[in-house]
């Protein structure tokens, strides 16, 4: 107990497209909240195509990518996420470790996903007629009704990624401060320190191909400019 380090052993989590997409998001998001402030349209319509695009290789990702990043190995039932969150005050790191997302932050990850999903796509929708005279792509091919609800959705909507983005955020902090548990350097680097007698647990993840991972990403990314490109005819 008094020499905790030389009983942890350095092992791979994350893959190389998860942590891209991790980190790109977060750049694409803050651009698209912080060009809403600026007034700059168009440059927040290209962050919100990016989130778009992330988000579809995301799903994609979920079924094809490592095991890990699969969503079947991380969406637990209700019985699985209390019996966690039980153990989440008192219980010790080998504990509480998974090889993956636990059983609640894997709920958080579905939401996430699913909010900036919603966000990207009814920005597709949305508009401003007052100042900026601007459309999204696919607000000239629905009725006026749908657009303006889409344009609801993208305002309140928004309030919804604050408030979750804050919670796992502080989540992440609460690792990292109350158990001493860098999730954020994880999901950084890929790679984490464990107690050695769960490392076993981590040496079971099958790893898919970055190259893959990425060529998936881009072919995503190309989709949507597609998508755009027509819609704007
Ligand atoms: C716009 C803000 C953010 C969004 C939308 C977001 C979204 C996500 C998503 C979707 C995942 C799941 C990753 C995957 O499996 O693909 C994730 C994981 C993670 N995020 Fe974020 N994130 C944001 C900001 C941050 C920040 C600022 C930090 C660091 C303080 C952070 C730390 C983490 C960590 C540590 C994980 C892995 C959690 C685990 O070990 O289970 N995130 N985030
Ligand atoms: C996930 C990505 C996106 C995020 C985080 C985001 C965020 C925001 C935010 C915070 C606002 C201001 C809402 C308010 O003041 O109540 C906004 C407004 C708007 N967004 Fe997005 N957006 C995204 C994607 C898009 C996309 C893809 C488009 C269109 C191509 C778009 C078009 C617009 C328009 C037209 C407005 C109204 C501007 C205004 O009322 O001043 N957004 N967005």
């Amino acid at each position: 107990m008094n020499n905790q380090m030389s009983d942890e052993k350095k092992v791979k989590l994350w893959d190389f497209p998860v942590r891209l997409f991790h980190w790109a998001l977060v750049v694409a998001i803050v651009t698209a909240w912080w060009t809403n402030q600026q007034l700059m349209i168009d440059i927040h319509a290209i962050a919100g195509y990016s989130v778009l695009a992330l988000v579809l290789f995301r799903i994609i990702w979920g079924f094809v990518g490592s095991s890990n990043a699969r969503f079947a190995s991380f969406i637990k039932g209700p019985d699985k996420v209390i019996g966690y969150a039980i153990k989440v005050p008192n219980g010790s790191i080998s504990d509480l470790t998974y090889a993956g997302h636990n059983p609640a932050g894997g709920w958080m990850v579905v939401v996430l996903i699913v909010l900036v999903g919603i966000q990207a796509v009814s920005g597709l929708f949305a508009s401003e007629d007052t100042f900026l005279f601007f459309d999204g792509p696919l607000v000239a091919h629905v009725s006026s009704d749908l657009a303006s609800t889409m344009n609801w959705i993208h305002h309140t909507n928004i309030n919804l990624i604050y408030a979750m983005v804050g919670l796992h955020v502080f989540a992440a902090l609460f690792y990292l401060v109350v158990k001493r548990e860098n999730l954020i350097g994880a999901m950084v680097t890929g790679a984490r320190m464990v107690p050695a007698e769960i490392a076993d647990k981590f040496a079971k993840i099958r790893f898919a191909s970055p190259i893959v991972g990425v060529a998936i990403l881009v072919i995503c990314g190309l989709a949507v400019w597609a998508m755009v490109t027509a819609a704007r005819g």
